[in-house]
């Protein structure tokens, strides 16, 4: 600890995950991979997306396609939520347009026995992909992630993509020895999932509970939170852990409780005010990642720079900033829209 806190950390990734001051303000982009790129198109062309997710030549491919193009301060590892649940022996596929659709959904005390644990010999493909990807990015940090267990348990209750979360949320109030069974079954999963990756090389992990926001905070604590917590645990005080949910402005402060190091915010919330609101409330500081709203890349040059203006300096208050989007990168985005923000956040935050 003491030796490392003497050494000023090169990556402006990590420094700005660790609450240190970088060189420039770090960007990466949620789905920085795929539709958007056509050389993503190009190689996927043929294979389904999990079998893509399991050759390690391709993903280390995948994965670097968007550091290349971009000069991104991060790579974040290609792979999907859903791959520890296929692992296990989940009957799980990923329709394109559609999102992950499971066969057979959970809903019994049956299927809570179905969610074995993960062991790293389930996911030999991880460990060897980021063998391979940690020698080709050099300086440049990898990212693992995992999906939290609200958002995975909404997939394999619902059966797939759902907008209300009814089933999950109806099985959370009328059965929650089965909801907390299913949960901490995937939180152990999760937590596996991210360790792998650590133990393989990531230097850091985010944890996304994208549909998150569909739940009260009252809720949240109660049948999330624990779960979230407990996945994290797997990586805690081995890397920077960052937690990012969408809709998630009701939820912010019982988020900070997961004890994740890093926020990512979605682009409905400014920067300045979640900061101006743990203040108030004295809660810890936190190193913000967020949080351009991925529509403005369809914007003209001008207003897509004003706004990247304007996340910049809505995060001035913080800890610290990671430049990101909102949410995901869209499928339709122009890639020349994401370089000229990569080059115009490093540009304007040089120090
Ligand atoms: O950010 C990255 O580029 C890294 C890779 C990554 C993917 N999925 C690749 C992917 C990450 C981090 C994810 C996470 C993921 N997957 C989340 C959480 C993040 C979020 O967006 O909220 C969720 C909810 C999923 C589930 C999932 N997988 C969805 C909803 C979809 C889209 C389905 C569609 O076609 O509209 C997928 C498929 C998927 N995952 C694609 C990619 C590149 C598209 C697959 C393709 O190209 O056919």
């Amino acid at each position: 600890m003491s030796n490392a806190a003497a050494v000023p950390t090169a990556s402006p990734f990590l420094a700005a995950c660790r609450g240190e001051a970088p060189a420039h303000t770090p960007v990466w982009f949620m789905r920085q991979a795929g539709r958007s790129l056509p050389e993503y198109k190009q190689v996927r062309e043929g294979t389904t997306m999990l079998e893509a997710c399991s050759t390690p030549e391709l993903v280390t491919e995948i994965t670097m396609q968007p550091v290349r193009r971009y000069g991104v301060d991060a790579a974040i590892f290609f792979s999907d939520i859903v791959v520890p649940l296929a692992a296990i022996g989940v009957d799980v596929k990923i329709v394109p347009g559609v999102g992950p659709v499971v066969a057979e959904p959970f809903r019994t005390e049956d299927d809570v026995k179905r969610l074995r644990n993960l062991d790293p010999c389930d996911v030999p493909y991880i460990t060897e992909a980021i063998g391979l990807l940690v020698k080709e990015l050099g300086d440049t940090p990898l990212i693992g992630f995992a999906g939290a267990p609200f958002t995975l348990a909404s997939y394999l209750i619902e059966g797939g993509p759902s907008r209300d979360h009814a089933k999950t949320k109806a099985l959370m109030k009328s059965r929650p020895e089965i909801w907390h069974g299913i949960a901490s079954r995937l939180a152990a999963i999760c937590g596996e999932f991210l360790r792998v990756q650590v133990e393989a090389g990531a230097q850091a992990v985010q944890l996304f509970d994208s549909w998150a926001g569909a739940l009260s905070e009252a809720d949240y604590r109660r049948f999330a939170l624990p779960h979230s917590t407990a996945a994290l645990m797997g990586v805690a005080q081995s890397v920077p852990r960052i937690h990012f949910g969408v809709g998630t402005g009701h939820l912010l402060e019982a988020m900070t409780e997961t004890g994740a190091e890093v926020l990512g915010i979605d682009y409905r919330i400014p920067l300045d005010s979640v900061t101006r609101r743990f203040a108030a409330k004295r809660l810890p500081d936190k190193v913000l990642q967020g949080n351009l709203d991925p529509a403005m890349l369809f914007a003209e040059d001008d207003a897509l720079i004003a706004e990247t203006d304007a996340v910049l300096e809505a995060a001035k208050g913080a800890k610290g900033h990671i430049f990101n989007l909102g949410h995901g990168v869209l499928p339709e985005t122009d890639p020349a829209k994401l370089k000229l923000v990569v080059d115009h956040v490093h540009e304007v935050t040089a120090r």
